[in-house]
């Protein structure tokens, strides 16, 4: 029995009829000692031919009445465009040491085990050539903040392409390209050729996560960003709990972004650090959503709706780490603010300029920069009415509402996590937050019916 692979389309007195090949219609072209080819290692690389006759396999035509007769290459581009991808830099250095850089945007991850991914790149390509002379290949997933580094490593051209590009060589000899969100180092296992292009297959041999940045977007031939609508960081073993959570409240928070327009961020206490496990965004409004799973230091107001339900010590604590020397007059205070959140379940944040400013250094933060010494906290933070706000009483007064958040407590009333509400404009009325404080509390006790029975 012929098995599906061996099928076809092909255009014949035009109808499109469905051939059965008795060879497959792919060569492949192994990589040789150390996944290099041969004629590579030369410099004279060519691209791959098919064997003779691999093109003459007998075919038996069978029709499918009322398909087109031919693809025309526009029709083919602008139907696939609409197809999005990411963006990549496949980096190397070249048999005499100068970098070479090929933009697509076809690369993939293939499999897990053996770790495999691969690229498409035309094989009429100058830099593909020069790419398959290098030991070690480096995909550099491009960042939206990497547009202008796109479009001049994509143009056609020699290592002068790199001018006014930020790199540097990798421990394995790979150019690094500054900014990129994330990287992998691969050699060349196998080339398949597959009509003008080949399929290059790479073995990872390192990987890791670049600036962090969200990455840049292809689409209809124009650059673009990705918007959120929800995501959820990637599982790590000391928050997989908190992952189990976000996952089990999605339809709950989903709802509650969807209801209120406004971007719902859930966030917990994961060994001594804050940390961001997901965000539900259904305005897509957010433009650099907030950053999932950086770590962000435990200390004021960091985390107040789960500190407020700290001991004394640990709250005294929490504000020392931020503003050492503290009066205890402004301590007492907060402490008074902290009890208050206790008790409503709720902490009003309002905007200001110094918490913005805050924000601003805080997402810029990362693990190796856990500390609250690179964030400018000034004398107006140390105030608690910064994260302790009290609605005005007349309903129509408005306010300028940086963020809400409730804490979700577990079955005897320890806080598990807590979610906090943005995006509420210049000037939202007072009436207005408030029904959205309201909304935030029935989905804090539906949550809490879900996490503590998932
Ligand atoms: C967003 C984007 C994606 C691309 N994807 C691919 C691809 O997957 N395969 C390919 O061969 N070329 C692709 N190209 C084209 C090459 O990057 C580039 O134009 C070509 O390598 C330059 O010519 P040279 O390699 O002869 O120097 C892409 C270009 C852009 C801007």
């Amino acid at each position: 029995m012929i098995g599906m692979q061996n099928r076809a389309l092909r255009t014949s007195g035009g109808q499109t009829v469905l051939f059965y090949r008795k060879e497959p219609p792919t060569r492949r072209v192994p990589a040789q000692d150390g996944h290099r080819h041969e004629s590579c290692r030369r410099g004279t690389m060519q691209p791959a031919r098919a064997r003779p006759g691999l093109r003459e396999a007998q075919e038996e035509p069978m029709s499918i009445p009322g398909e087109s007769a031919s693809i025309a290459p526009e029709v083919f581009r602008q139907v696939l465009g609409q197809y999005p991808t990411g963006v990549t830099a496949i980096t190397g250095l070249d048999a005499s040491g100068d970098p070479v850089a090929m933009v697509v945007g076809t690369f993939s991850s293939v499999s897990l085990d053996p770790p495999l991914v691969s690229f498409m790149p035309t094989r009429t390509s100058q830099s593909y050539a020069r790419l398959l002379t290098a030991d070690v290949l480096r995909a550099n997933v491009l960042s939206m903040e990497q547009e202008s580094v796109c479009r001049t490593l994509a143009r056609p051209g020699g290592a002068e392409k790199f001018s006014g590009v930020e790199w540097d060589p990798s421990p394995l000899g790979t150019p690094m390209l500054r900014g990129a969100s994330a990287w992998v180092e691969f050699t060349i296992q196998e080339r398949i050729e597959a009509g003008d292009h080949d399929i290059v297959i790479g073995r990872v041999v390192d990987l890791g996560v670049g600036s962090g940045g969200l990455p840049l977007l292809f689409l209809g031939g124009g650059y673009g960003r990705y918007t959120a609508h929800s995501r959820i960081m990637p599982t790590t073993a000391d928050s997989l709990t908190q992952i189990r959570w976000a996952e089990a409240a999605k339809p709950e928070l989903e709802h509650l972004s969807e209801k209120l327009g406004l971007e719902v961020v859930f966030a917990s206490l994961i060994d001594d650090a804050i940390v961001q496990v997901a965000s539900f965004d259904a305005t897509r409004s957010n433009a650099r959503p907030h950053p999932l799973g950086v770590r962000l230091p435990l200390g004021a107001p960091m985390g107040a709706p789960i500190i407020a339900s700290a001991s004394e010590p640990a709250r005294r604590a929490w504000l020392a780490r931020s503003f050492p020397g503290l009066s205890e007059n402004l301590v007492q205070q907060h402490l008074v603010a902290l009890d208050r959140i206790r008790e409503r379940g709720w902490a009003l944040n309002l905007m200001s300029e110094s918490l913005t400013e805050a924000d601003r250094s805080l997402r810029a933060l990362d693990d190796g920069r856990l500390s609250w010494g690179s964030v400018p906290l000034d004398e107006q933070l140390s105030d608690p009415r910064t994260y302790s706000a009290e609605l005005p009483s007349d309903p129509t007064t408005r306010i300028r509402v940086r963020s809400v958040s409730s804490p979700v407590r577990g079955p005897h009333g320890d806080p598990l996590f807590y979610l906090t509400l943005f995006g509420y404009g210049e000037a939202a009325t007072s009436d207005s937050v408030q029904h959205s404080i309201d909304d935030l509390l029935t989905t804090v006790r539906a949550v809490e019916g879900t996490v503590a029975h998932p």
